[in-house]
C-alpha cells in the first residue's frame, strides 16, 4: 500500500490546485482559525511543517518573520513551492524523521499534516529541541470525533457515521466507526485521489504531546467563517455542527 505521503507526491498537480485555490475546509474554516492564533512574528523564526506549495510560509514572511523555512516530504510540491516563493528556503523533510538544529525556531506551524504521522512522539521531541525557550507550536489535525467514523463512499454519495443503532426491540446492534482504534484509515478524495491517514484518539494525542515536554495552552475546534455560507450552504451547515479539525497551541515547557 502507498504511504500517506506518497499519495501527495503522486497527485501533486491536483494538490497544488487545491492548496493554491479556494478550498473551503482550509480557506473558510481551518486557516482563519490558525491565523487568529499566530503570535506577533516580527523578527521571529518560523518552521512550516508539511508546507505543501508554501503559501503559509509566504504569509509568515508578510507578517514580519525574520526567517521562514518550509518543509515537506513531497519532492513535486517542494519543487513548486521553490518556484512560487524563491525567497524562501524549502527542504525535503519527513515530519516523522526530523533533523533540526537545537533552539533554532520561535514557532512551528504545522497545518493539516500531523495526521500523516503514526507516532507523534519522536516528531514532537525533535520539535521541542528545535524550539527556543518559550517557543510555540501551532498544529491542526483531523478532529478524532469525526475521523474515527465509518466511511461509505460511492461515486455520488458519502456517508460518515460515528455512533450506534439498536433496532428490533434492542436485539440488533450496529456500530459505526471505531474511535479507540488508532490506525491507518483509507479513503478517496476529490473524485479519485487515494488518501491514507492515521486516526488518533484524543488521549493518545495528549499523552504524546506531554511526554515530549509540551504544555497545551489552547484548544480550538474551528467552525466555518460566515463567508462560507455564501459559497456553499451545505458545507456551512455541516461544519457548524460537526467538528472537522482540531487546533492545538503547544508551548515548550522546560521543566
Ligand atoms: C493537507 S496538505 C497541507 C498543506 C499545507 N499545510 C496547507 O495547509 O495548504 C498535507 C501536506 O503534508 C505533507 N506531508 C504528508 N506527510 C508528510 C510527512 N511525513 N513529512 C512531511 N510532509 C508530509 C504533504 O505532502 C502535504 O503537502
Amino acid at each position: 500500500m502507498q504511504s500517506p505521503t506518497q499519495a501527495y507526491d503522486d497527485h501533486a498537480q491536483s494538490w497544488a490546485k487545491v492548496m493554491e485555490g479556494i478550498n473551503l475546509a482550509s480557506t473558510h474554516l481551518e486557516l482563519p482559525a490558525m491565523e487568529a492564533l499566530l503570535p506577533d512574528l516580527q523578527g521571529r523564526s518560523v518552521l512550516c511543517l508539511g508546507c505543501g506549495t508554501g503559501n503559509e510560509c509566504a504569509e509568515m514572511l508578510r507578517r514580519g518573520a525574520r526567517k521562514v523555512m518550509g518543509a515537506d516530504m513531497s519532492p513535486r510540491l517542494i519543487h513548486r513551492a521553490r518556484m512560487l516563493h524563491p525567497q524562501i528556503p524549502f527542504v525535503l523533510m519527513d515530519i516523522a524523521k526530523l533533523g533540526l538544529a537545537a533552539e533554532s525556531f520561535d514557532l512551528v506551524y504545522c497545518s493539516k499534516a500531523m495526521h500523516y504521522v503514526q507516532d507523534w512522539t519522536q516528531t514532537l521531541q525533535a520539535l521541542h529541541r528545535a524550539l527556543r525557550p518559550e517557543g510555540k507550536m501551532l498544529l491542526s489535525t483531523h478532529h478524532p470525533g469525526l475521523w474515527g467514523g465509518q466511511i461509505n463512499r460511492t461515486p455520488d454519495s458519502l456517508t460518515k457515521l460515528f455512533g450506534y443503532r439498536y433496532s428490533d426491540g434492542f436485539s440488533n446492534l450496529e456500530i459505526f466507526g471505531d474511535y479507540f482504534d488508532n490506525s491507518m484509515r483509507t479513503d478517496m478524495w476529490r473524485g479519485g485521489i487515494p488518501v491514507h491517514y492515521y486516526h488518533k484518539k484524543l488521549s493518545s494525542m495528549f499523552n504524546e504531546i506531554s511526554a515530549a515536554g509540551f504544555r497545551i495552552i489552547e484548544i480550538i475546534e474551528p467552525q466555518p467563517i460566515p463567508a462560507a455560507k455564501l459559497l456553499n450552504e451545505n458545507f456551512y451547515s455541516l461544519f457548524t455542527k460537526i467538528p472537522l479539525f482540531l487546533i492545538l497551541v503547544l508551548e515548550k515547557s522546560t521543566h
